[in-house]
């Protein structure tokens, strides 16, 4: 059964056991949309830091089958958590309730759109099923906020330009769930383009579309199946440690971000922070952001070699002076680059479990997910997923 056809069954049976009711008269059309998730080939936990990051969209992802309503209703069901049921909101109270679970993503968005364009004339169905492997950090939560966000502004032709909408899904990430995240994850999704990455300025929003051409190489996501359970409040943790080590650098710089710092000035002020913790995660910031620069700069001459070096030093930064990577991604990353055809690993996304990434010789990927695979299982005691992945379009609507 295609996605289309799965979408289109679970809706029938919802209205016809009345879990959805639906008017008498009502007329409405259904349309569907898509929102990838992402990966990021570097520059973590810059974003937030006014630095530069490197992310594409992926082929994994979330689809939507969108109906508008007669009344002021919006349903929501996903095929992901059935346990939870149709749930219903009205526009008329659009407020965080922790009862409505996923569907704050949705309300969120709904919320900050009209907020920020004109109240919707309606209420909607909305039906999702996502393929993006569950808390894997490969920004599911972003891929739900530009999904409704693209389909809202589309169906109710809001005229909101993309990148508002964007900056819309972070602030639902940031203000309605209350995650401190950067602009990354809503970015890749909603700018993504196929075999591309977005080299992004956090500060200014620039960007430059940079194709992806690994020869006879691929990347392999590596997932190691461990929740991102903490992630939430040790993010938060990162993101106020950076702004501390932040303001102590500006009692003698005039910077406004970590992002202006280069590396001379950078070790010429460190002592400004007085603490060990601050100083490695200011530093990670700052090396972080020059190499995000430099490896685009390799991907654009083609010096895949000089890439995977470059994703090396990330990894081992994170672990090190960031302390974001746990057991799991280090022991994934310290195997996979044992192996032969490998250029470089990595973890990507916010860390403390979820992916890491790897730059493997397309004939090698077979024996690297067995090896890799079974020595992972060896040490953590339970297996990790490989997935190839493919780099494609941002969030759209779909011509089903
Ligand atoms: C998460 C956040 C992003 C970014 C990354 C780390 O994915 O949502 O904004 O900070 O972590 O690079």
């Amino acid at each position: 059964m295609s996605i289309k056809e799965q979408l289109d069954k679970t809706y029938q049976k919802l209205t016809k056991a009345g879990h959805i009711s639906r008017s008498q008269s009502d007329t409405q059309s259904t349309n569907y949309y898509f929102a990838p998730g992402r990966i990021n080939l570097i520059g973590e936990h810059t974003d937030y830091n006014g630095g530069n990051v490197f992310p594409c969209a992926i082929s994994f992802g979330t689809y939507a089958l969108f109906r508008k309503r007669e009344d002021d209703l919006v349903t929501v069901y996903s095929e992901n958590f059935p346990a939870k049921g149709v749930i219903t909101f009205s526009l008329s109270d659009l407020d965080y309730d922790k009862a409505d679970n996923w569907a704050n993503y949705p309300k969120g968005m709904v919320k900050y759109l009209t907020e920020a364009a004109k109240p919707l004339s309606s209420g909607f169905d909305m039906v999702v099923y996502g393929n993006i492997p569950n808390g894997a950090g490969l920004s599911s939560s972003a891929s739900i906020e530009l999904l409704t966000g693209v389909a809202i502004n589309d169906a109710y032709d809001l005229g909101v330009d993309r990148i508002q909408l964007i900056k819309l899904g972070q602030k639902v990430e940031n203000d309605f769930i209350g995650v401190n995240s950067g602009i990354m994850d809503q970015f890749a999704v909603g700018m993504g383009q196929k075999d591309t990455a977005i080299l992004l300025d956090c500060h200014t929003l620039d960007y430059e579309l940079v194709p992806i051409k690994l020869k006879d190489y691929c990347i392999i996501i590596m997932n190691t199946n461990k929740r991102r359970e903490l992630a939430d409040s040790k993010y938060n943790e990162r993101r106020s440690e950076c702004e501390e080590a932040l303001k102590r650098l500006q009692t003698k710089l005039s910077i406004s971000s970590l992002g202006d710092l280069d590396i001379p000035t950078f070790e010429a002020n460190r002592d400004l922070i007085h603490d060990d913790i601050l100083e490695k995660r200011a530093k990670h910031a700052v090396y972080e952001n020059q190499r995000t620069l430099k490896a685009k700069d390799a991907l654009k001459k083609n010096d895949l070699t000089a890439f995977g070096q470059l994703m090396d030093e990330s990894h081992d930064s994170l672990k090190n002076d960031y302390e974001v990577t746990g057991k799991e991604l280090d022991t994934l990353v310290a195997v996979a680059r044992r192996q032969p055809g490998v250029l470089g690993a990595r973890m990507t996304g916010a860390g403390f479990g979820g992916c890491a990434i790897a730059l493997v010789k397309e004939a090698n990927t077979a024996d690297f997910e067995a090896k890799v695979g079974e020595a992972y299982q060896d040490k953590i005691g339970y297996e990790a997923t490989f997935y190839p992945a493919h780099i494609e379009t941002g969030a759209k609507k779909l011509d089903w």
